[in-house]
Formats: C-alpha cells, sequence, structure tokens
C-alpha cells in the first residue's frame, strides 16, 4: 500500500514532555498519515545506559506508550511495539556481531562523546559498544526504507547501511547468480523485463540514480514475484549479489527548538519541562512563575521580549497578532508579564485538553493499552520473522 516503510524507536525514560511532542511525535503523526510506520519502545536500548535501574522501566514504558497514544498516534496506521517482546531484533543483532569489525563500533561518535558526558555511570560495557548495532538491527529487521532522524544519529543510521552492505556483499553472492538473476528478468514478462534492463543499463553505465530508483520502484510493483528473485533482481541492479538486508534511507527531521521554562531548551536534565500531560493548575503555575525579562523590576520598566523565555513560548503558541500586542505592550510597558503569560497558559492547555482525554480512556481501562501493545507485538514479530528466515539462510543456519 505504502512504498516506504518507516521505522522509529524511542527510549522508555519516563513521562513525555511537551518538547517530546514538538520535536518528535507531531513529526509520527503526520507521517503515519504517509507511510507505513513502525513505532517501537527501545527498552533494551534504556538498558545500555541505565542498566542499574531496571525497576523505572516498567512503569516508563506504559506511561510512555499512553503518552504516544494521547498526542494522537494511532494504532489503527502505526504499529506499535515493544523491541524486548521481538526477540528478532536480539538474534539479528547477535548474527550482525559475527561480521561487525570492532573499529566500526569505536569509531561512531556518540561512543567516546557518551562515555565522557556520563561520567557517573560505567559505560565501558559490551552492550553500550554495541548500542549502534543494536539499531541497525532494529531498522534491518524490518527492511526499513525510511529511518527519521536528528543530526546526532545520522552516523547510526551511515553505520546501519555499511552493515547491510557488508552482510549482502558476504552472503549475497551464490553460485550462478548471473544465471539466476537473468531468468528471474526473464520472469517479469517480455515488456516489464525490457525495461529493467534498460534501466539496469543506465544505471550501471551512466550512474543514473533515476534509473535506478524507477528499477526499484517497478520491482515493488511486482507481486508475483518470489522472494529470492525479488532480492536478486534488487541485487542485480547494483551489481554484487542478492539483496538481503536493505539499506535505509536517512530522512533528516530538524532538531526541536521547542524551549523549556527557561528558555533553554526544554529537556528533563534542565528541570524545565511541562509534562504531556501535566495538570492543569500546575502547568498554570509553572508558566505563572517563569522568569522573564530581568530587566522589567517593575510594571512601569519597558522590556525587550528577545530576553524574555515566555517570548520563546509566543513563538510557538500565538498568533501573529498576539505576538505584535505582545511586543507593542512589553517594549511600552503597556502590559504586565502575567497578562502576557496568559494565552500562552491557554495555547498550552487547550493543546494538552485533547491529550489529557484521549488517555483518560487509557488510564481507565488499561487493557486497551496492552492489547494495542500485543497486536503490534505479533504483526512486528511476523515482518522481522521474514528477514529472519533470508538472514539464517543466508548464513547458513536454516537446518531444522
Ligand atoms: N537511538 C534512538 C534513541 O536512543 C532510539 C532508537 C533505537 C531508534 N533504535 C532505533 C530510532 C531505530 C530509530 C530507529 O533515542
Ligand atoms: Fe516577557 Fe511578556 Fe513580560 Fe515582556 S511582557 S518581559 S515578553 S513576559
Amino acid at each position: 500500500m505504502f512504498a516506504d516503510r518507516i521505522l522509529s524507536g524511542m527510549r522508555p525514560t519516563g513521562s513525555l514532555h511537551l518538547g517530546h511532542y514538538h520535536g518528535v511525535l507531531k513529526n509520527w503523526i503526520t507521517m503515519q498519515h504517509e507511510y507505513e510506520c513502525l513505532f517501537f519502545v527501545a527498552d533494551w536500548h534504556a538498558l545500555t545506559t541505565h542498566y542499574d535501574a531496571p525497576e523505572i522501566i516498567e512503569q516508563s514504558v506504559w506511561d510512555m506508550v499512553i503518552d504516544w497514544l494521547a498526542s494522537g498516534v494511532d494504532p489503527a496506521r502505526a504499529t506499535l511495539f515493544i523491541q524486548s517482546k521481538v526477540p528478532e531484533h536480539a538474534e539479528l543483532h547477535l548474527l550482525l556481531s559475527m561480521i561487525t569489525p570492532l573499529g566500526w563500533l569505536e569509531r561512531v561518535p556518540t561512543y567516546k562523546d557518551q562515555q565522557e558526558k556520563l561520567t557517573s555511570k560505567d559505560l565501558t560495557t559490551y552492550g553500550f559498544l554495541g548500542y549502534p548495532l543494536l539499531m541497525s538491527a532494529d531498522i534491518l529487521a524490518y527492511r526499513s526504507t525510511l529511518v527519521p532522524v536528528g543530526e546526532d544519529q545520522i552516523p547510526h543510521l551511515e553505520f546501519t547501511r555499511e552493515i547491510a552492505r557488508r552482510f549482502n556483499h558476504m552472503y549475497g553472492r551464490e553460485p550462478g547468480f548471473a544465471d539466476k538473476a537473468e531468468a528471474a528478468v526473464k520472469k517479469l514478462g517480455s515488456k516489464k523485463a525490457r525495461l529493467y534492463k534498460e534501466l539496469r543499463n543506465r544505471f550501471q553505465e551512466q550512474g543514473d540514480d533515476e534509473a535506478l530508483e524507477s528499477a526499484k520502484a517497478l520491482l515493488d510493483e511486482q507481486q508475483s514475484l518470489n522472494l529470492g528473485d525479488r532480492e536478486r533482481l534488487f541485487g542485480y541492479l547494483e551489481g554484487g549479489g542478492k539483496m538481503i538486508l536493505s539499506e535505509p534511507q536517512a530522512m533528516l527531521t530538524v532538531a526541536s527548538k521547542m524551549p523549556g521554562l527557561d528558555g533553554q531548551k526544554m529537556s528533563k536534565s534542565y528541570n524545565n519541562t511541562i509534562a504531556l500531560r501535566e495538570d492543569e493548575a500546575s502547568v498554570a503555575k509553572k508558566i505563572r512563575t517563569m522568569p522573564t525579562d530581568p530587566a522589567r523590576i517593575r510594571r512601569t520598566d519597558p522590556g525587550d521580549p528577545a530576553k524574555c523565555p515566555v517570548w520563546a513560548l509566543h513563538q510557538v503558541y500565538s498568533s501573529e497578532q498576539i505576538k505584535q500586542s505582545v511586543v507593542q505592550g512589553c517594549t511600552s510597558a503597556g502590559i504586565g508579564c502575567i497578562e502576557c503569560k496568559q494565552p500562552v497558559i491557554d495555547a498550552v492547555l487547550s493543546e494538552q485538553r485533547p491529550m489529557r482525554e484521549r488517555a483518560q480512556l487509557y488510564l481507565d481501562d488499561p487493557a486497551l493499552v496492552r492489547n494495542i501493545i500485543a497486536d503490534g507485538n505479533e504483526k512486528a514479530r511476523k515482518l522481522a520473522g521474514e528477514t529472519m528466515r533470508d538472514v539464517r539462510e543466508a548464513m547458513g543456519l536454516s537446518y531444522a
């Protein structure tokens, strides 16, 4: 139905806040209408850094899933699941580890960075070093074609592509590949076979990327091809051998600039967050007590919105008209800060209202959430199982 399959994961780190909503979840909600989407709770990933706090995982998982649903992630459109309930991720991680050069892992920039940053933890573990490979396994298990990532995760995607390429190169070579590929071309029927060959030539002889994309699209449409032939034809386009694992593309998402209560980026570690489903009185209080332009000591002192964290929230929540009256009122001391904050309070509360309502449904009946996840786990296992069958076979493990 959709040409692209998107996979994205989030670590369960407790209740989500509005920074997650504006930075990630809104994007998921848009994507679920445009792509086949798989969204998962990366609980094993959480253990790579929080292995010493297993007691917080379970609650964080359910809180987070409820936050997803509350935001509008729709289980009828997207598959929602938990990583550790799909053991295929672990199996693929293990099998890929056999061919992963240590140097590739050591060179992933987050490895040294995080070790230096999180000094309170001992991160000289095997699990932490292998974290990018676990992420690769997550992605490759579903033959995901697009992965939304922030700038910082681009190296992980590049690493994943290299692993897929290495795997295909090592295991995609079968005796008589070219003959088998030619036989598969014939099965396309004469018209499509001619088109396939023409596009393949254009790509191989002139490096025409558009021809490559058209040829892939042509193959995507062929429902009747068996899996082996499909992989051969994909692999034959680019040379080499069968394409058992597909290389995902990064879909760069702009980092959220969602400001927190103090003007810095909203983040749990800065203690400046508003939770997604925070109760109304607490939201109002937090915003009412936000710091403002320090030059506005008295109501009669004019201020400068550029020096005020409340202004940063107006940028996210207010209409042009309100923003104009804030600039006008602030710089002329025409309005007080409490007055200025009210539209922000109103906007945040009205953004959260439907979320709180949706969440209530799930809080009242936790079995709903369990069922959504159980369904998702099952769907995910089925998809990952298809990939694993090919991977096991390629690695000589398909005996009974
Ligand atoms: N790396 C992401 C994080 O730490 C989560 C993640 C794990 C992920 N596996 C993924 C994201 C696969 C996208 C695709 O937050
Ligand atoms: Fe900030 Fe508004 Fe007060 Fe100006 S009036 S300092 S923008 S809260």
